[in-house]
């Protein structure tokens, strides 16, 4: 279909067109970025902006194409997610608003190391950022980060290696770190960014998971939490 044909899509065919899509790119991903992070994103955030009052329309466009195109795979090149949402909008024919506002949530979202502001301006972004935050804690959280810490290559956990709060965005870029240090260099930071009301509600028990998993973590590694005290 051309532009002009898709002048007459209704919102819910804009959705369904944008899940296809969406699903189609990122199907076979096994980094964490498959299609069932979308859709995990997309419920937690249309939950959200029920209680926050949020746009849904734009909440919903944004929680999709939110890892369409995302820097870590680009080359560190992050202006590819914004303009792969706005390409894609664009070509369904959704109002120059509406993409604007979508594509600068999408630029907005991805965390970029602990010393790095990554405040939205609006109520729309500030729902989509809490709920790919809440992805990233809890059970599914501590899957991912060992998934995506099996696709860098990188070991589970290495007291030798220093945890390193990053300063910056290419710091937080660098490879060479484990999966147990990324929930001290994220995960915990979470909880205290989270930017609307209900998300900080939701994010304190899957910080607590966390927080349990890796004190469990610790004592498993140092053999402490056998019943056999010597
Ligand atoms: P998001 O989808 O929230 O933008 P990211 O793109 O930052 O998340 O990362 C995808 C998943 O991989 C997240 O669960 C994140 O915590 C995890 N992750 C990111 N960087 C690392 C890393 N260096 N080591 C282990 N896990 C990581
Ligand atoms: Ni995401």
């Amino acid at each position: 279909m051309s532009t002009a044909e898709n002048a007459s899509l209704t919102h819910r065919d804009i959705i369904a067109r944008t899940a296809a899509h969406v699903r189609s790119v990122l199907s076979g991903d096994g980094t964490g970025h498959d299609w069932h992070h979308v859709e995990r994103v997309r419920r937690v955030a249309l939950r959200l902006a029920a209680a926050e009052g949020a746009d849904p329309f734009v909440v919903e466009l944004a929680a999709l194409l939110h890892d369409v195109a995302d820097w870590k795979f680009h080359g560190g090149d992050d202006t590819a997610g914004p303009r792969a949402a706005r390409t894609w909008l664009a070509s369904l024919a959704v109002d120059e608003t509406t993409v604007e506002h979508v594509a600068s949530i999408v630029a907005g979202l991805s965390f970029k190391g602990a010393g790095v502001a990554t405040e939205m301006p609006t109520v729309e972004g500030r729902v989509v950022q809490d709920a790919d935050r809440l992805d990233a804690l809890g059970a599914i959280g501590v899957a991912r980060t060992f998934a995506y810490g099996g696709h860098r290559g990188q070991p589970l956990y290495d007291p030798d290696i220093a945890r390193t709060p990053h300063a910056d965005f290419a710091a937080y870029k660098k490879p060479g770190g484990t999966s147990l240090n990324h929930f001290y260099e994220k995960l915990l930071l979470l909880k205290n960014r989270m930017q609307t009301e209900t998300g900080r509600r939701w994010a304190e028990a899957r910080h607590a998971y966390i927080e349990q998993f890796i004190a469990r973590f610790l004592s498993e590694w140092n053999g402490d939490d056998g019943p056999v005290k010597v």
